[in-house]
């Protein structure tokens, strides 16, 4: 039994279908509590630096054109092992390949557009919280 936090991403196909709230509600079922919330429009760098892991990879512009082509929402996630929790809720990047139960399969339009992003690890948790959120916005 160990609480954690995660960061969430509902992404710009979400704000864009207006789909917020459908999302919350599949997140608040798990049991996670949403303990902290805003909705922001990333900069071309913002967004390049929050996926600088990703650079090398063949997808990395598309995904930051997508990452700023609209409103995001960012979230932390806290509760129960809220990391694997929150990554089981997602389901796999690619919507085709995400068990029905999964906020891709019923919700992402594709695996660029796929809604949801959250933390892979504790450690990255940690950094990922720490890129946009303040202690003080954080509320349990
Ligand atoms: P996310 O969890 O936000 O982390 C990186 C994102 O890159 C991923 O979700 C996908 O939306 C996006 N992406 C686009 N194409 C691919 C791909 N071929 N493989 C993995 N991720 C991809």
């Amino acid at each position: 039994m160990t609480t954690q936090r995660t960061l969430s991403i509902l992404k710009p196909d979400v704000t864009r279908r207006n789909l917020t709230g459908k999302i919350n509600s599949l997140i608040e079922d798990t049991g996670l509590k949403i303990v902290a919330q805003k909705r922001l429009k990333l900069s071309l760098s913002q967004a390049q630096a929050f996926y600088s892991v990703h650079k090398k990879r063949s997808f990395f512009n598309d995904l930051i054109n997508f990452m700023i082509s609209g409103p995001i929402i960012v979230q932390v996630l806290e509760g129960e092992n809220a990391v694997a929790t929150y990554r089981d809720k997602m389901g796999a990047t690619d919507p085709k390949k995400a068990a029905p139960y999964t906020i891709r399969a019923q919700f992402a339009e594709s695996i660029e557009a796929n809604s949801v992003h959250g933390s892979d690890s504790l450690k990255n948790a940690s950094v990922e919280i720490r890129f946009f959120f303040s202690e003080i916005e954080i509320n349990a």
